[in-house]
Parts: C-alpha cells; sequence; structure tokens
C-alpha cells in the first residue's frame, strides 16, 4: 500500500494558514501556492540518488557529491496544479513537464479528461504528479490511470490539501504511488469542497469565479 506523508515543516504550515484565508488576494495566493511547492520539492527529493565526483576548491581537491541524473518528470493536473509547477521547477530545473487537463464535473464530480501531453520517455521518468487538491480523489486517479495506460510506472502524487475520503480512494486504485500533502483537512462538505479547505484553487489562482 502506498504511504502517506504529512509536511508538517513549520514554514509549510505558516504559509499554508495564509493560502487558506479568504482575505488573501490572488497575487499573494499565487506566491504563496509557489513558494510552498518549493519547500514541498525539497522535502520530496530527500531520496534522490547521489554520485562522488571530484571537484578544486581554492584548497585542495574534495570528493563531492553531486545528483546521479535521475530523470524526472513534474505533471500538473490542469488548471489548479499549474500554479505549482514553477515553485518546483525552480529546485529540479531540468525536470521535464507534462500535462494532464482534467475538471471536476460539477453534479456528479467526476473528472472529465481534456487534455494530454506528456514527455515521450515517461517511463523512464520518475514522475511527481501535482494539484493543490485531493477531494474525492476522482482527479488524481483519473491523471494517474492516464500516466500508466501510457507507460508511467514510478508514480509519486503531491497536493497542498487532502481530505481523508479521497486519500483512501487513491491508496486503494494506485496502492503503488506515495502521497505528499502538506494539510489532511477534516472532510468533505456536500459539494465536494474540502472542510476547512481554501475553496476554489483554480479560481483563486487564476481570479476567476
Ligand atoms: C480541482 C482541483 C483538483 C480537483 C480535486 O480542479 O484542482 O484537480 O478539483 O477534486 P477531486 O479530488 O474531487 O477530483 P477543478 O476540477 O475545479 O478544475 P480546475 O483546476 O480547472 O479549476
Ligand atoms: N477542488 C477545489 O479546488 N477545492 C476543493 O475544496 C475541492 C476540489
Amino acid at each position: 500500500m502506498g504511504k502517506v506523508y504529512v509536511f508538517d515543516h513549520p514554514l509549510i504550515q505558516h504559509k499554508l494558514t495564509y493560502i487558506r484565508d479568504i482575505n488573501t488576494g490572488t497575487k499573494e495566493f499565487r506566491e504563496l501556492v509557489d513558494e510552498v511547492a518549493s519547500l514541498m520539492a525539497f522535502e520530496i527529493t530527500r531520496d534522490l540518488p547521489l554520485t562522488e565526483v571530484s571537484v578544486e576548491t581554492p584548497v585542495t581537491t574534495a570528493k563531492s557529491k553531486v545528483l546521479a541524473g535521475k530523470k524526472l518528470g513534474i505533471i500538473p493536473i490542469l488548471r489548479a496544479g499549474l500554479g505549482m509547477v514553477d515553485g518546483i521547477l525552480k529546485l529540479i530545473p531540468a525536470a521535464k513537464v507534462g500535462h494532464v487537463g482534467l475538471y471536476r464535473d460539477p453534479k456528479t464530480l467526476l473528472p472529465v479528461e481534456y487534455y494530454v501531453k506528456l514527455p515521450s520517455d515517461i517511463e523512464e521518468r520518475e514522475l511527481i504528479v501535482v494539484d493543490p487538491m485531493l477531494a474525492t480523489g476522482g482527479s488524481a486517479i483519473e491523471a494517474i490511470n492516464s500516466l500508466k495506460k501510457r507507460g508511467g510506472k514510478n508514480i509519486k502524487f503531491m497536493c497542498l490539501i487532502a481530505a481523508p475520503e479521497g486519500v483512501e480512494l487513491v491508496k486503494e486504485a494506485h496502492p503503488d504511488v506515495d502521497i505528499y500533502i502538506a494539510a489532511l483537512d477534516e472532510k468533505l462538505n456536500d459539494h465536494g469542497y474540502i472542510v476547512p479547505g481554501l475553496g476554489d484553487a483554480g479560481d483563486r489562482l487564476f481570479g476567476t469565479k
């Protein structure tokens, strides 16, 4: 069964409070999501393999470590996942970015796929699917289905806020996928919104309604 990691780092928790705040405007919301995505990327890359190289310092020759060149792919779920991409790329600039476009039908709450464009070698890459919200879990499950259908094997899912119901469904549907969360909230309401949550992530990021 996939593991669930909740990042309780003080900086992440602090910024998340202002992301939740209804009084935080679009510009600040976007900046905060970007910053939290960077901080989460720092944690999620903790296990990246290293290799030893020689480096000439001004004093001597030293043995030192560099990343072993593992191939990564960042896969935002459109739209709201886009808000997390730049923050991750600041730390992992060589990662390729694929896109999965899904929207949640407001009546059925089921995800509808409208766009998929992925790096051609996804089967060789460690893929990090990103979306600020994991609510019913339908979008995460569908996005991961979409990657697996096209050869994706090594997949992680990263979000800001998740509902327990959605996390359970993702774990059942994709037991090979670890889930990384900044906050595990209380529940879903009758409209499929996370409580307390942050509202509609896409609308808050892009200033739509
Ligand atoms: C939101 C969010 C997730 C999805 C989560 O997207 O960004 O993708 O809902 O809900 P689920 O876990 O119940 O599937 P939305 O469908 O509102 O589209 P948007 O990003 O284009 O606003
Ligand atoms: N999508 C959002 O943007 N917010 C929620 O609370 C649930 C789904």
